[in-house]
């Protein structure tokens, strides 16, 4: 007998039993397998109890009704043969459908998220009613796991909600919001989350009255009625918008958008089988394993503080100065403004103050859901910006973060300006991206209230944020760097002060041998190729012209002045500043962009240009290239483990991931490279010896060759 600790089964009127979720000592309630059997063994019981009107299914914990399947016991069963599979949705499938044939009528009555499994064993119930709730959302982001919903969710969906709504939700993941429920029908009413309960018992004395849920009930358990024009048009406009989204890169989507489409023309019983049958193909692949570890990475991120010492407190943040109205200090207040966090920004040129305040109310208008600028939504967040150019203000603040011109000198003179201005407790903040987090902090008082917030452009797309912890940055700063990046939605990480911290240091290896490899003669198209079908978002020299090759050299500088070894300035970059190809900005990089700013086109005169350059041809093949490419990347990011830049390997491939775009379905660097194995990779450096250094095996990776570790134990 399963422990029965997870629902509460209660009746507030004699003919009414009510279900609560409310696992103890959980955050959040999991559909775990004991949670199951406990629902299985509440539901035989029910089920014979006659004279029952209603049976409504609730949370204990406000603002979360399901959060899901217990992932941790999908990680357990990766290696579960088809039949295994299989059984473990018809498992989930036959419990929840029970919902739909039970003997009076269901309600889910859901507050907060409601997602996965969740929304599953919700979709199975004959009603749903949502709560009004700002947090509360609908979803099954199952494919953002390389997976769709299992239990039912793709066979009954289309049935409830309509084949193009099911469609939509279940391909892309995306949870909607009440009045959406509502509006495709998904929700039978939305309420004040306090009459959510009053709500569903009127519904349920509603429905026992009408008898409406045994109409449904048999058109929901047959074929949906769709002709076959419709069902090919969705069919065709569904799939180029899939493959426009994934590039190819992720099955889940598409697996789901033919199993829907499948399962429109056999009753439920059959496309529950269909759904049973088609997870085979994705359950336990290595993409679902990848997408499994970001989930893992995601959320350990979320908890952790960013320090290792208990009993360290975040110091509150309410009153936020940004020094220097740029680029990223327009998007760094602008992330802010979007939060409600009040904020000013100072800047000692007042055009650039006043351009970066336009740009920031644009930015702030934009309403994402209408995908259109709201003036009301300006106009209610830009009381809480206030701009002025004189330092005087910054005594008030909590937080100073410094994002002006990436020169020492310059930034040291403005810190020894500020420092005696600010409290005893504020915390000071640098943007920089190269300079390190010491040579900044070398003449302040208060070096142990200094730390590097190492934000990436643009703001408001990118989710990482640098956390540098300089030689003397207390904890009690690092644990509010963490706490406010979190604050304003990003995922900070925690780096030890070095060249290039973390992501720029890793990039650096990759983007320099993109020009190895052209000064081998690749073409620039191979080299692009090689990394786009990787999975990365762009190729190496795209990027080049995307950042600028001034910019690049500059940031290039910090690295090969530290490891000269290894690293050198490209001449071809040096040829290209010279020239003033400077990419995107000049109009002409490796590519050239003169007819669209954005995207570029090939260069005719890139190959004379790139004469001068050239040394001996070489023949590669696709998975020399790609390796060429990541190794290099691989070789620095054991270096950094090695030099303890970060506190734990897992940070590396968060890192690369939200700052690089890293492809999430390789899972990061660390999990790739584990899936080819240290001795592997040991081998795959060998034909490339002669490249010296930057292709040599590092200690941590030969000893891990040789004890066949791995970077994930
Ligand atoms: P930017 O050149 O767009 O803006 C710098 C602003 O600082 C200018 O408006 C300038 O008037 C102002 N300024 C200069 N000296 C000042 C002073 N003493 N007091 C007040 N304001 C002053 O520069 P951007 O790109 O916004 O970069 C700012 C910082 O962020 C730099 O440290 C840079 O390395 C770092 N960073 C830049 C990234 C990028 O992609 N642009 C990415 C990540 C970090």
């Amino acid at each position: 007998m399963p422990e029965k600790n997870a629902l509460c089964l209660s009746f507030p009127q004699k003919n009414i039993a009510v279900l609560t979720f409310d696992m103890p000592d959980k955050g959040a309630n999991i559909l775990s397998a004991t949670v199951l059997d406990e629902l299985e063994s509440h539901l035989d019981e029910l089920e014979n109890q006659r004279d029952l009107a209603g049976l409504i299914i609730i949370s204990g914990k406000p603002g979360t009704f399901i959060a899901g399947a217990d992932i941790r016991e999908f990680v357990t069963s990766l290696q579960a043969t088809e039949d295994h599979i299989v059984a473990m949705c018809r498992r989930g499938q036959t419990l929840f459908r029970r919902l739909s044939t039970f003997p009076c009528v269901t309600v889910a009555a859901i507050d907060g998220i409601c997602v996965g499994g969740g929304a599953e064993l919700a979709i199975w119930c004959d009603r749903r009613i949502l709560s009004s709730r700002t947090s509360t959302e609908y979803g099954f982001p199952e494919v953002k796991l390389g997976l769709y919903p299992g239990w039912g969710g793709t066979a009954r969906t289309p049935r409830v909600i309509g084949l193009s709504n099911a469609v939509e939700m279940i391909t892309s993941g995306d949870s909607i919001d009440p009045q959406t429920a509502q509006k495709n029908g998904l929700a039978a009413d939305v309420v004040a989350p306090e009459q959510l309960m009053p709500a569903a018992l009127s519904l349920v004395q509603e429905e026992e009255l009408t008898k409406r849920y045994l109409k449904d009930r048999e058109t929901w358990s047959g074929t949906i009625n769709i002709s076959e024009t419709e069902l090919g048009f969705l069919g065709v406009t569904a799939s180029a918008h899939i493959r426009n989204q994934t590039k190819g890169k992720y099955p889940a989507p598409e697996a789901a958008l033919e199993l829907m489409l499948s399962g429109t023309n056999v009753d439920i019983e059959a496309a529950c089988q269909l759904e049973a049958e088609g997870m085979t193909a994705l359950f336990g692949s290595p993409i679902n394993a990848s997408l499994l570890n970001i989930f893992f990475l995601t959320d350990r991120n979320k908890k952790d503080s960013g320090i290792d010492e208990n009993g360290v407190e975040a110091q509150d943040a309410n009153q936020v100065s940004v020094i220097g109205a740029g680029i990223m200090g327009a998007g760094i207040v602008a992330a802010h403004l979007k939060c409600r966090i009040p904020i000013l920004m100072t800047d000692t040129n007042e055009a650039a103050l006043q351009s970066s305040a336009s740009a920031i109310i644009k930015e702030i208008s934009y309403n994402k859901q209408t995908k259109s600028h709201d003036v009301q939504r300006a106009i209610g967040l830009s009381p809480l910006l206030n701009l002025t150019m004189s330092d005087a203000e910054v005594s008030r603040s909590d937080l100073v973060i410094e994002a002006i011109v990436e020169d020492a000198g310059i930034k040291k003179e403005l810190y020894a300006r500020l420092e005696p201005l600010m409290r005893d407790d504020a915390i000071l903040m640098s943007n920089t991206s190269t300079i390190p987090i010491g040579t900044l902090a070398a003449d302040l008082v208060h070096p142990d209230r200094f730390v590097g917030m190492h934000f990436f452009n643009p703001v408001r797309q990118m989710k990482l944020v640098e956390v540098i912890r300089g030689e003397k940055t207390s904890d009690n700063a690092v644990a509010t760097a963490v706490a406010h990046a979190k604050r304003i939605g990003k995922s900070p990480i925690v780096v030890n002060d070095g060249p290039g911290f973390l992501v720029n240091r890793v990039l650096l290896p990759y983007m320099h041998e993109a020009l190895e490899l052209l000064s081998e003669h690749v073409a620039v198209e191979d080299i692009e190729r090689a990394a786009k079908s990787f999975g990365m978002p762009m190729g190496p020299l795209t990027l080049y012209d995307v950042v600028g090759i001034d910019t690049a050299l500059y940031a290039g500088r910090t690295m090969w002045e530290a490891y000269p070894d290894r690293v050198v300035a490209s001449p071809i970059l040096i040829g290209m500043l010279k020239a003033e190809r400077l990419g995107q900005k000049s109009g002409l990089g490796f590519f050239s962009y003169q007819g669209n700013k954005k995207r570029g086109i090939p260069d005719p005169g890139l190959a004379k240009f790139l004469e001068p350059y050239m040394g001996e041809a070489r023949q590669f093949t696709k998975d020399e290239l790609t390796y060429r490419l990541f190794l290099p990347m691989l070789l620095e990011a054991t270096r950094v483990l090695e030099e303890e830049i970060v506190r734990d390997a897992r940070d590396v491939d968060l890192g690369l991931i939200f700052g690089l775009g890293f492809p999430p379905f390789k899972g990061g660097l660390l999990f790739w490279a584990d899936t080819i194995g240290a001795a592997n990779i040991v081998e795959l450096l060998k034909p490339f010896k002669h490249l010296g250094e930057r292709m040599k095996p590092t200690p941590l990776l030969l000893e891990m060759a040789k004890d066949g570790r791995c970077f994930y134990q």
